[in-house]
């Protein structure tokens, strides 16, 4: 997984430009409102959506590859970056807030679970949780090889998990769900002009 991320940020930069996901503008109004001062960014990648938040909040990136990390030292220079798996935690204080984009998918069941536990050991209780991930209304779910239920190597040597909602608020069992919901995402594709990705999201905080 690190060799794929790095190999592809080493040869194509900002993979996804420079633009923030919407998600990101979002989940930042939901946290100023709940007076979030601290946010951690699992698979924060390059610095893409961190640099949303670190305008006003301390921000946190844990981040697997060091190509990436090179970028978003360039592009964010307020976010702390820190190089290591967002499947264990990494920091040793507790933040306001996690926002995770587009990494829940990357990963098998257990790793998943690794994801979830890791990122609500490094929240404080009643923290916010915003994460984003591929929904099963998006067209690769289903292409390509079943690894798991709901998982398939949609690409030669690249998978991925496909939320339904029940799926997706399953997951988050343990937190308090407070709202789900679907959206298309259009990125940038290299090559290709843009490519459109149907996402789900979740929005829960961390009972206290
Ligand atoms: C689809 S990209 C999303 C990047 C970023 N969230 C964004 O929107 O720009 C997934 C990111 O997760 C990172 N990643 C994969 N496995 C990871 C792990 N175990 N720990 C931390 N980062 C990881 C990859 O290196 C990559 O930057």
């Amino acid at each position: 997984m690190s060799e794929y991320w790095s190999t592809r940020f080493a040869r194509e930069g900002m993979i996804w430009g420079n633009q923030p996901s919407p998600s990101a503008f979002q989940a930042k109004a939901w946290f100023l409102e709940h007076g979030v001062k601290s946010v951690l960014v699992p698979g924060a990648g390059y610095g893409r959506n961190t640099k949303v938040f670190s305008s006003d909040m301390d921000t946190y990136g844990v981040e697997l590859s060091h190509a990436a990390l090179e970028l978003a030292a360039a592009w964010d220079g307020g976010t702390r970056f820190i190089e290591g798996s967002a499947l264990k935690p990494q920091l040793d204080i507790t933040v306001d807030a996690v926002y995770c984009y587009d990494v829940l998918h990357l990963f098998l069941a257990a790793e998943r679970r690794r994801l979830i536990d890791a990122s609500l050991a490094q929240l404080r209780p009643g923290g916010l949780m915003y994460f984003t991930s591929f929904s099963d209304e998006d067209p690769n779910h289903g292409h390509g090889i079943m690894l798991e239920p709901g998982t398939y190597e949609y690409k030669e040597g690249k998978y991925a998990h496909f939320f339904s909602d029940a799926d997706l608020r399953e997951h988050f069992a343990a937190v308090e769900i407070v709202e789900t919901g679907t959206f298309t995402e259009s990125l940038p594709s290299p090559g290709s002009g843009t490519h459109e990705y149907i996402l789900r999201s979740i929005l829960a905080r961390k009972r206290k």
